[in-house]
Order: C-alpha cells, then structure tokens, then sequence
C-alpha cells in the first residue's frame, strides 16, 4: 500500500449539497444549528448554502438567512455554490469569504444542471473568480460527473483533466472531483485522479464521492493511496443532486471518520459530535441517519 496521508481535511456538504434536494422545507433555523453543530464538531470548511436561481433549487432560497444567521468561527470556511454574476453578488452581500464554482465532466450534465455547456459554463465562472478574487473571496471549483454521466455513461478522464485545468488557471484553489451518480470503482477512481494530477498538483485535488453503489470508502481509500488528502462528504448522508437522477446520498461524514480515525489519519473533527449533529437533522427530517457508523454508535450506547 502506498503512504497514506497523515492529515485530512474534510469538506462538509450536508448543508448544501446534503439539503437542496430535500423535498419538504427544512426550517432555516435547523439549518443554522446544524452548521453552528458542524463547526462546534471542528469542521473547518462548512459548504452552508447556494446562491442559485431558487425556482431550480428552492431549497437553498433562504441561504442569505442562513448566512446572516451562523455563528462564525475564526479558522473556520462557510462557502457558498455560485453559478453566475448575480449568484456572486449574493455571496458578496452575505459576507461569505468563499465560494465555489460549478462545472461538468458531461455536456448533458451540464445543460441540466446549469443550462448551459461546458464551455459556457467556464466562461461564465470566468468573470465570477475574477470578482470573487478582487473580493478577497477563496474560490473552490467543482467538477461533476467525473466518473460516470445519468445521460452519457463513461466519462473521460482527459476531459475531467481539462475542465481541472481551465478552473485552476481562473484562480480555484482546489478542484473537488464529484463522482455524482456514485458509479465508479476503486481502480477507475485511481485512473482518475491519476490523469487529472498530470495536468494539476494533486495537493489542489479534493474527492467527492456518492455512496449510490455502496463503492464510497473504497473509492476514498483508493485515492488517499494516490496522496489526496482533502475529502467531501456529508453528514448523515444527505443528499443527492436535483439534477443527476439515482444520485442517492453523498458519503456519510460520519462513516469517512470512523475511517480515518480507525487508520490513524488526523481531521481534527471530533465523530460523536459529528454524529450528534447527524442525529439532530435526521429528527428534523424525521428519518434515521445515512451514517452506518452513527447507527452502529447509537445501537452500542443503547445495547
Ligand atoms: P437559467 O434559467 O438559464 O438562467 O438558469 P437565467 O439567467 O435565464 O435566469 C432565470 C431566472 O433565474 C431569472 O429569474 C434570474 O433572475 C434567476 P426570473 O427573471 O425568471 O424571475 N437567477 C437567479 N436567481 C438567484 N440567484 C442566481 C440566479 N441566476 C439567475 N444566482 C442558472 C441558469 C445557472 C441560474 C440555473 O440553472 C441554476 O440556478 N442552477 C443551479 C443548479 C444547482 O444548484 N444544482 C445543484 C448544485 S451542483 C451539484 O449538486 C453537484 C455537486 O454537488 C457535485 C456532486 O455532488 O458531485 C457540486
Ligand atoms: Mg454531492
């Protein structure tokens, strides 16, 4: 087995990726102490909301609330998803430090989710990196569909390469590779990532994996082995994408640091509080929590 990371960073998404496809409303006050919750467990970069049209996802509509409503933290990242101008100004209105842009490794991916082409897309994030920047704002660029398309199958990594290489020259500090419909494997994620760091430093690559086929922790292990040391995931689970049809829950936050503590890999994020906050949206949403090691925990202290 190849080193393995010492350190990792985790990038939680629960409140945005994990909530905009939820179909009921999700009180914005929840929203808020799920992510003051995130922050107390000691996440350092909380994704909290989207500035998106609110009639293609009306979940994230009261993001400006939610961001005037948070306890911020010093050392402690609350980005917001961006798509164009007017979705910036918002961000820049809600003081929010950070964003984050989104592409597509698929053309049909990208007409669906954002209504344009790729190629549009990047022109558009052009101008929205250049601004953010002046703003003092970090820019973190996603690329979706990197292992698999709803509408086109196999993707290849030379095009996720390219669309790596266009968002780090704009001035993205990190490119989350998002394997959306959860459909790749531990070796397929490996190539992946291995094409994509030919063309840009693997130190500037995060993953994000949807546990769809149940492939998630393979596919993390597979690329901390290939040195990525930041990883995407979402606690209890949650989400989806509106877009990408199948696209059951991202991989549990919870169940990523069972994982890392169990290897001796450092996050700084303490997993009872992790699953706590995990506990209380699910109570929210009246369901039980995604997370096998939340459930796993719970039956232990009740058994
Ligand atoms: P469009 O319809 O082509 O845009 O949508 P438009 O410019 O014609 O605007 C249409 C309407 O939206 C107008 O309002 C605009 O003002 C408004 P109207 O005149 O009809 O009343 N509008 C906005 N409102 C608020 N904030 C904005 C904004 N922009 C326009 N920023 C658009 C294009 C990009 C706006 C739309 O397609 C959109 O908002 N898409 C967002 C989709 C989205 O959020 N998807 C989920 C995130 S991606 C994801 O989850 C994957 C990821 O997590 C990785 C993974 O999981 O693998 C990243
Ligand atoms: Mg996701």
């Amino acid at each position: 087995m190849a080193a393995l990371p010492q350190h990792v960073r985790l990038v939680e998404v629960g409140p945005r990726d994990g909530l905009q496809n939820e179909p009921g409303e999700v009180p914005t006050a929840a929203r808020i102490e799920l992510i003051d919750r995130l922050a107390d467990a000691g996440l350092k970069t909380i994704e909290s909301g989207s500035f998106v049209s609110p009639k293609w996802v009306p979940r994230m509509a009261d993001t400006a609330q939610v961001m005037a409503g948070i306890k911020r933290r010093d050392g402690v990242s609350y980005p917001v998803l961006v798509p164009n101008m007017k979705g910036l100004e918002g961000a820049i209105a809600a003081n929010a430090g950070e964003i984050a842009v989104f592409a597509a490794a698929s053309e049909s991916f990208s007409r669906k989710n954002i209504n344009c082409s790729i190629a549009e897309s990047l022109d558009r994030f052009r101008p929205v990196c250049e601004s953010a920047l002046k703003h003092g704002m970090k820019v973190r660029g996603y690329i979706s569909c990197v292992l698999g398309c709803p509408y086109e199958g196999a993707v290849n990594p030379s095009t996720v390469a390219a669309v790596a290489v266009d968002l780090t020259g704009m001035g993205c500090y990190e490119i989350s590779l998002g394997d959306t419909i959860g459909v790749g494997t531990p070796l397929a994620a490996q190539a992946m990532v291995n094409r994509v760091a030919e063309d840009v430093p693997r130190d500037r690559l995060a993953v994000h994996f949807h546990d769809t086929y149940g492939q998630a922790l393979a596919n993390i292990l597979a690329c901390l082995e290939c040195g990525i040391g930041v990883i995407d995931s979402s606690v209890a689970g949650l989400g989806g994408c509106p877009y990408a049809k199948g696209a059951t829950g991202n991989v549990a936050s919870e169940d990523v640091l069972y994982m890392l503590d169990g290897m001796g890999i450092e996050t700084g994020v303490d997993l009872a509080k992790l699953a706590a906050a995990g506990g209380f949206i699910s109570d929210i949403l009246g369901r039980p929590t995604g997370s096998r090691a939340a459930r796993a925990m719970a039956g232990r202290e009740r058994g």
